[in-house]
């Protein structure tokens, strides 16, 4: 053996070493206590997450550079984060995992700096973007080189929105201006019992306003899934998290250049579904859910829901239509009568502008009573919020197509992918009433006088079922609309999958480059 060979050998074992070190993050110690506390370590997560093998590591042996505070002794290849590339379920993906064994996962210059990294080679690469986060946040020892390493991934994460997907999945603490990087990207995954997410935690809450609470009551899974809307899927575990992330990517295109796949679902566009001539119920007052009907319009097995506790008078969701991703928003009648509330409003704002973005045609089921009314709601703003919905349909230029299903009355009937906001294709089934307002409040207004004469209060009560009935006779159908043009059909139930799956195989070729508008920088949104 040569001298120069062994040299090499020495080499590789020194590298090999230093592998072995990088790999153990924050040592036993610190993998060990991750364990106790229910969660994965960053290695064992990525591993679950990608197709075997196929991981590429980056920046592995990146050292921080800080050296106050003792900084000069903790040293930990890799920073206290995992990057690099690999594929899921054979597509490409940039993926990000914070190390919570180091130093808490916290952020320091360098640490940013491997993120920021990854997110510009996934953006100019065109491929989505995973981010594990796991964190104590900012690195105090680092200072204001942590803030602009915040600073840094936020404005990647703006730069990249709309061009590729960017998930974010919390498997730990997320804390202060931290939260701002998942806020940014497009779906927000969070476990329950390991993770939590607010921008000032319990400690300052106390001081600063002397409310007591702790950390999961507020900014736990719960609490983000079914009250602020920032968290849009929940997971009981790591495992159960990484599953989520994957399904959601099967719905995804690489970036907002590419189509989102099509997969043979086997399931026959022209089957025809008979039950669903029966789901609507004869009172038109009474609830149903909505869930039932989509399912059995898309191609079973394939309706994915996001955003599913939080506002549930709402829908939306990935589903497959003859094979095709389509996007899917609804009113559910099974909540709150299905009405447009703020965070409904918001949550299908933003899933519209997420399908338009991504080349997903949005596939809309109405049955809606109006915006909801009151002070909670005027006060907090629905007329900003209930405008974002508008905008978002108005805006958008995939193919959008829309079945109006019973209740379409007044500016919820516009809102909800109406043809009037640029829906290339509406039908309607024999249960859809169009109008201004429901028939109650109707009769109230056109037969005030009438009304106003009863001589008592039971004959009212009566002059007003009949009122009712009246203007319910004369309008709760679909045909005025239908006999404009509003309405391109009317169709029976059973047969909307097939009607739907042939008028997608037309729109899919709709491109926005043949649709004229003025140039522009951009709008301005009712954010
Ligand atoms: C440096 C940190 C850290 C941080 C945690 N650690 N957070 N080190 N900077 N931000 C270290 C701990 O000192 C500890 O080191 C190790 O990580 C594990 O932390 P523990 O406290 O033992 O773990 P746990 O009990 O699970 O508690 C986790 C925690 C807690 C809830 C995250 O550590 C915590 O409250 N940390 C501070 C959080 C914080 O205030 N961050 C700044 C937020 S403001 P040892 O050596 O003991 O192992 C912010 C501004 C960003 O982020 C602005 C962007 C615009």
């Amino acid at each position: 053996m040569g001298s120069s060979e062994v040299e090499i050998r020495s080499e590789i074992k020194k590298l090999r070493e230093l592998r072995q070190q990088a790999l153990l993050g924050g040592g036993p110690k610190g993998i060990e206590k991750q364990h106790r506390a229910g969660k994965l370590t960053a290695r064992e997560r990525l591993e679950l997450l990608v197709d075997p093998g196929s991981f590429v590591e980056i920046d592995m042996f990146v050292k921080h550079r800080a050296t106050e505070f003792g900084m000069d002794k903790r040293i930990c290849l890799g920073d206290g984060v995992v990057t690099g590339f690999a594929k899921i379920n054979g597509r490409p993906v940039f993926v990000i995992a914070q190390d919570f064994t180091f130093m808490g996962g916290s952020l320091g210059e360098m640490h940013a700096a491997k993120i920021t990294k990854t997110l510009m080679t996934a953006l100019e690469v065109g491929t989505p973007v995973v981010f594990l986060n796991d964190s104590g946040g900012a690195r105090i020892q680092e200072g204001v080189d942590s803030l602009k390493g915040y600073g840094e991934i936020f404005y990647l994460n703006v730069h990249a929105s709309g061009i590729i997907p960017q998930i974010a999945a919390i498997m730990g603490p997320c804390a202060g201006g931290a939260v701002y990087s998942p806020a940014l990207m497009d779906f927000v995954i969070m476990v329950r019992k390991t993770s939590f997410m607010f921008i000032t935690g319990p400690r300052v809450v106390k001081a600063a306003i002397g409310e007591e609470v702790d950390e999961f009551s507020l900014g736990g899974a719960d609490v983000h899934s079914i009250k602020s809307g920032c968290a849009h899927l929940v997971a009981n575990d790591d495992r159960e998290a990484i599953e989520l992330i994957k399904k959601l990517l099967s719905y995804l295109p690489q970036n907002n250049m590419e189509e989102p796949p099509y997969v043979d679902t086997g399931d026959d566009p022209e089957r025809r579904d008979p039950e669903l001539d029966a789901v609507i119920p004869s009172d038109p007052m009474k609830p149903y859910d909505m869930h039932e009907v989509i399912t059995r319009v898309v191609d079973k097995g394939t309706f994915f829901e996001i955003h599913s506790n939080f506002a549930p008078n709402a829908i939306v969701g990935f589903a497959r239509l003859a094979g095709r991703v389509v996007g899917i928003v609804a009113n559910n009648p099974g909540y709150l009568g299905g009405v447009l509330d703020i965070n409904s409003s918001d949550k299908i704002a933003r899933f519209v502008m997420f399908c338009d973005a991504f080349n997903i045609p949005i596939l809309t089921f109405v049955d809606v009573p109006g915006f909801m009314p009151g002070t909670a709601q005027e006060h907090g703003g629905i007329i900003r919020h209930g405008a974002k919905v508008l905008y978002a349909y108005s805006e958008a230029t995939v193919p959008k197509l829309t079945v109006i299903v019973r209740k379409a009355y007044g500016g919820a009937y516009i809102a909800m992918g109406s043809r009037h906001l640029g829906a290339d294709f509406v039908i309607a089934w024999p249960t859809a009433e169009i109008a201004v307002m429901g028939p109650e409040g109707a009769a109230e207004i056109i037969w005030r006088r009438e009304l106003s004469a009863a001589k008592s209060p039971e004959e009212r009560a009566e002059m007003l079922r009949r009122f009712t009935e009246e203007y319910r006779g004369r309008i709760a159908h679909p045909y005025v609309a239908a006999s404009r043009g509003y309405v391109d059909s009317v169709i029976e139930p059973s047969g909307t999958r097939p009607m739907l799956a042939k008028a997608l195989d037309i729109l899919i070729n709709k491109r926005e480059v043949r649709i004229k508008r003025p140039p522009r920088k951009h709008g301005i949104p009712p954010m």
